[in-house]
């Protein structure tokens, strides 16, 4: 019985390492293919021959049906047109070395809509026009090379636009989006882009990720008239001044980042408005003022940030608020503390609990102290905020009144000793005592 279940077993394993190996012959094929093409596919294919021959100069196979789903890698999608069909997407993902984009093959290709390359390392060509203004989606991740923003510019009935990973030569944001007035979604990360966030964006817009980028200025108060706008982030970047106090009017809001820059000021109040928010990192700014006690209303929240701030005051949040969180980060913020009466100790903050005036219980001074005490609290702040880990901070507060005493019981003993050691001095008056 148990025998006849392993062969069984056996034979499985077998039969589904030979279906995995079976693609691969065609996917070889198809590198010698381009040389036989048409007559031979075009009467298996209902694709358009021409764009047969497209797909082949760019390294897709097409000895099955590129138009039969799913295709190899749902490289392709076609139309349903007669008595040829039409690409409509295409993607290209981890290509050869010696690929490359040519503008002929690309006019055969200008009824795609959609177009993605991943991990594509080709540079750029020129795109024809009939195929830039049919686009909707456009994609490039880790792949196209020599991108600008005059390029882009010209792709202006994009809904989608991602480029990620990928050195954009632009002055600014504006001169890629400006004319893209059905812009639903935009992210341009990592790219090098520098310049200030544009201020006029379709009001349909649900999705901005200019992340990692060395963008600069303020952000745009009229960024908050987006009211569909689900998704956010800012993060690393150069950008400064405050946040503007309208952000409440961003009420689709689910998630944003606005870590890693140089905003000052407070948080604004009406951010707590956002009920839909779930993610909210606002972590390594130069915020300040008091965090508001709105915050620990809102009920959505699962990842709250707000680390390597200015903040001061008594922080607001109980702990059924914080355990409710996935992630919380409020470290390195020096001049706040928590409520030891209200907030167990346990719970590593990597801030100091509060004196019965609302001011952090501060380290010792440092000259009381072997220096490198003071040392290992300030980095053991900075460590923690690399940490990607929920709740892991270090309490800084705990380690400064225990060295406080250690240090006072030292200094006693050592006060004690000599007092001692006097007392028996002058008794002794000089002669030799007890020793000898
Ligand atoms: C192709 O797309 C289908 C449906 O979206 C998906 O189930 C399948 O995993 C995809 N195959 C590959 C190789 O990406
Ligand atoms: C591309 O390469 C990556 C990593 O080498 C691999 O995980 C992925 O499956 C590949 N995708 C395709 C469609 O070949
Ligand atoms: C695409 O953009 C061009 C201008 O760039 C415009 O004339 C045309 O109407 C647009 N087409 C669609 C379908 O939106
Ligand atoms: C951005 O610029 C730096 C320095 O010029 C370069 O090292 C880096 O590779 C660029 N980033 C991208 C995504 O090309
Ligand atoms: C924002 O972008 C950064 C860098 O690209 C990424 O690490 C972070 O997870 C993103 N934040 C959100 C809220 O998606
Ligand atoms: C933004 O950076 C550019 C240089 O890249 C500089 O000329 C400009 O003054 C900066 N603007 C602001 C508002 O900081
Ligand atoms: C939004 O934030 C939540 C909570 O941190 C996270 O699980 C989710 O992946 C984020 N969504 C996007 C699109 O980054
Ligand atoms: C916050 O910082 C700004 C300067 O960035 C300063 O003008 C303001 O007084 C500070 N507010 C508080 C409450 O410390
Ligand atoms: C903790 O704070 C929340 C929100 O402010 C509040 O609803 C709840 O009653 C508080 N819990 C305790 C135990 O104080
Ligand atoms: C800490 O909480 C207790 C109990 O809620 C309260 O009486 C006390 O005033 C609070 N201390 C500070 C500094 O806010």
């Amino acid at each position: 019985m148990k025998l006849s279940t392993s062969t069984f077993l056996l034979l499985l394993l077998l039969h589904h390492a030979a279906a995995a190996t079976a693609p691969s012959p065609s996917a070889a094929a198809t590198a010698a293919s381009p040389a036989l093409s048409p007559p031979s596919s075009s009467t298996s294919s209902t694709l358009d021959p021409k764009q047969v021959r497209a797909l082949q100069s760019l390294y897709i196979p097409t000895t099955h049906d590129p138009c039969t789903q799913p295709s190899f890698h749902n490289a392709t999608v076609c139309d349903t047109a007669t008595p040829f069909r039409h690409l409509r997407s295409l993607r290209l993902t981890n290509c050869s070395d010696d690929l490359s984009l040519s503008t002929t093959a690309l006019s055969s290709l200008s009824t795609l809509t959609s177009l993605t390359f991943l991990n594509c390392h080709v540079p750029i060509v020129h795109f024809p026009t009939s195929l830039s203004t049919n686009l909707r989606s456009f994609t490039s991740i880790n792949s196209l090379q020599r991108l600008t923003g005059v390029f882009l510019s010209r792709f202006s009935n994009l809904t989608e636009l991602e480029i990620s990973g990928d050195n954009i030569k632009a002055s600014g944001i504006h001169i890629i989006t400006s004319n893209m007035n059905s812009l639903n979604t935009v992210t341009l990360s990592n790219t090098n882009l520098s310049g200030l966030i544009p201020k006029h964006w379709n009001p349909k817009l649900t999705h901005m990720d200019f992340s990692d980028n060395k963008l600069n200025g303020t952000i745009p108060t009229s960024l908050t008239l987006l009211e569909g706008l689900k998704f956010l982030n800012l993060s690393s970047n150069q950008l400064s001044g405050e946040i503007p106090t309208s952000f409440g009017n961003l009420i689709s809001l689910q998630n944003l980042s606005l870590s890693s820059n140089s905003i000052s000021g407070p948080i604004p109040g009406s951010i707590s408005t956002i009920s839909r928010l779930v993610h909210l990192d606002l972590g390594s700014n130069q915020l300040n003022g008091t965090i508001p006690r709105s915050i620990s209303g809102m009920k959505g929240l699962k990842y709250l940030n707000l680390e390597k701030n200015n903040f001061h005051g008594v922080m607001p949040f109980n702990a059924s608020f914080i355990k409710r969180l996935a992630v919380f980060k409020i470290g390195g913020n020096d001049n706040m503390c928590y409520n030891h009466s209200t907030i167990s100790k346990k719970v590593k903050l990597g801030i100091a609990p509060c004196d019965k005036h609302g001011r952090p219980i501060l380290p010792p001074p440092a000259a009381d102290e072997p220096s490198s005490s003071v040392d290992d609290i300030s980095s053991g702040d900075y460590d923690d905020g690399g940490d990607d880990g929920k709740k892991k901070n270090r309490d800084n507060g705990d380690h400064g009144p225990n060295k406080v005493v250690l240090g006072v019981a030292i200094g006693l003993s050592a006060v004690v000793f000599l007092i001692i050691f006097l007392v028996m001095l002058s008794k002794c008056g000089g002669r030799c005592c007890g020793c000898c």
